[in-house]
């Protein structure tokens, strides 16, 4: 997507120097300040991921694979592959994509004689790059059909509301939650987007609004608490979230309020009209082997100080970090929740839009299973 109207992916090989290296846009920084990191070895590879200068389920997915390809430079054993994989892996739990992409390396790479694995690591981790861009162009053409519909039958501005942030940033490029809505915005449809801020780490006040901006979606942030208050209003057509995990039967797994936001609009506006809830979901994100999220899926429990500090600019344009809490306050900081089956419309994929109880049949064990 464009930035200042240059194209940029989220993530990309850099072979110029005498070390090959990855480059990411880091994350951490927006919406203040655009910049690119430089990733030189597994380690920093892990550290990029675990302090979310990477983040989003389909780009950790990426960053995994490209965190495989540096951890080869210097030594293409077996023994290094498993120290990396099982490093990448439980480096963020919940996110599906990362163990996908990184059994998808394995399964490449292992077979290969020593002197092959390095090339074949590049090769395979730009593939799955590749991939997820096609992937979430295809959700992009899937999801705007639907977003037509409700535009034929309301014709004024279509309100859509999204949680956290399933833009471009969140994968290597379109996005999955965005991708509709950036293909509504360019077929010329009027829509206007919902921002929840996403305590605790902001991604849809600092990310998904900044995104959105950049390619000129209309768009108002609000407070996560205000969707219900909206929704009841008759100000919400359609809610559409990204997914982190999603199961055999189509429980949604996704950054933590995304339930709330489901609840709410299961019971609808004030006549008690239902309000459709969407996941965008590519078929990497999907967990074949777990039927139920609630109790299978592991909720990554992050650090207290992401409720404590909250960072940002100051009036002097300083950026800077500020305590919020009383110290030694006890925190819990859950970062995923599940939303059940029941209370989704439909799962936007690759090959199309689907009940959640339909989503076995049409894409089990799939071309990307
Ligand atoms: O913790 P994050 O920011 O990596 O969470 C992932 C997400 O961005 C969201 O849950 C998103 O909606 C799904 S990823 C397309």
């Amino acid at each position: 997507m464009l930035v200042n109207e240059q194209h940029f992916r989220t993530i990309w090989p850099n072979f110029d120097g005498d070390r090959a290296l990855v480059q990411v846009i880091d994350q951490t920084k927006l919406p203040h300040v655009f910049e690119i990191a430089n990733i030189t070895n597994l380690q920093e590879m892990l550290h990029a991921i675990k302090t979310m200068q990477v983040r989003g389920a389909p780009l950790i997915g990426a960053a995994a694979a490209y965190g495989i390809a540096l951890a080869l430079v210097d030594s293409c054993t077996d023994a290094q592959l498993s120290h990396a994989a099982s490093a990448l892996i439980a480096a963020r739990p919940t996110a599906v994509n990362l163990k996908w992409a990184v059994d998808r390396m394995l399964a490449r790479l292992l077979p290969l004689p020593l002197q092959d694995r390095l090339h074949g690591a590049w090769a395979e981790a730009a593939a799955i790059c590749d991939e997820d861009v096609l992937l979430n162009q295809a959700i992009a053409k899937h999801g705007l059909e639907i977003i037509r519909l409700q535009s034929e039958n309301k014709p004024r501005t279509i309100n859509i509301l999204t949680h956290c942030n399933a833009g471009w940033l969140a994968t290597v490029d379109f996005g999955t939650a965005l991708a509709p809505i950036y293909a509504a915005h360019d077929a010329g449809i009027h829509i206007h987007v919902w921002v929840g801020e996403t305590r605790p780490r902001n991604q849809g006040a600092s990310l998904t609004s900044w995104e959105l901006g950049q390619h000129g979606v209309p768009h108002t942030v609000i407070s996560d608490n205000a969707g219900g208050h909206l929704m009841m209003q008759g100000q919400v057509d359609m809610v559409i979230v990204g997914a982190d995990r999603v199961t055999a039967k189509g429980d949604v797994c996704n950054k933590i309020g995304t339930y709330l936001k489901a609840l709410a609009a299961y019971h609808g506006d004030v006549a008690g009209v239902r309000i459709p809830f969407y996941a965008a979901v590519p078929s990497p994100t999907i967990d074949w082997t777990i039927e139920d999220g609630v109790p299978d899926i592991e909720i990554e429990e992050r650090h207290a100080d992401e409720l404590a500090w909250m960072s940002g600019k100051l009036a002097n344009g300083a950026i800077a970090s500020v305590n919020i809490l009383p110290s030694d306050t006890q925190v819990a900081n859950p970062a995923f929740d599940v939303t059940p089956a029941k209370f989704v419309t439909g799962i936007i994929t690759e090959q199309g839009v689907y009940a959640p109880d339909q989503l076995r049949g049409v894409l089990g064990r799939g071309a990307y299973a």
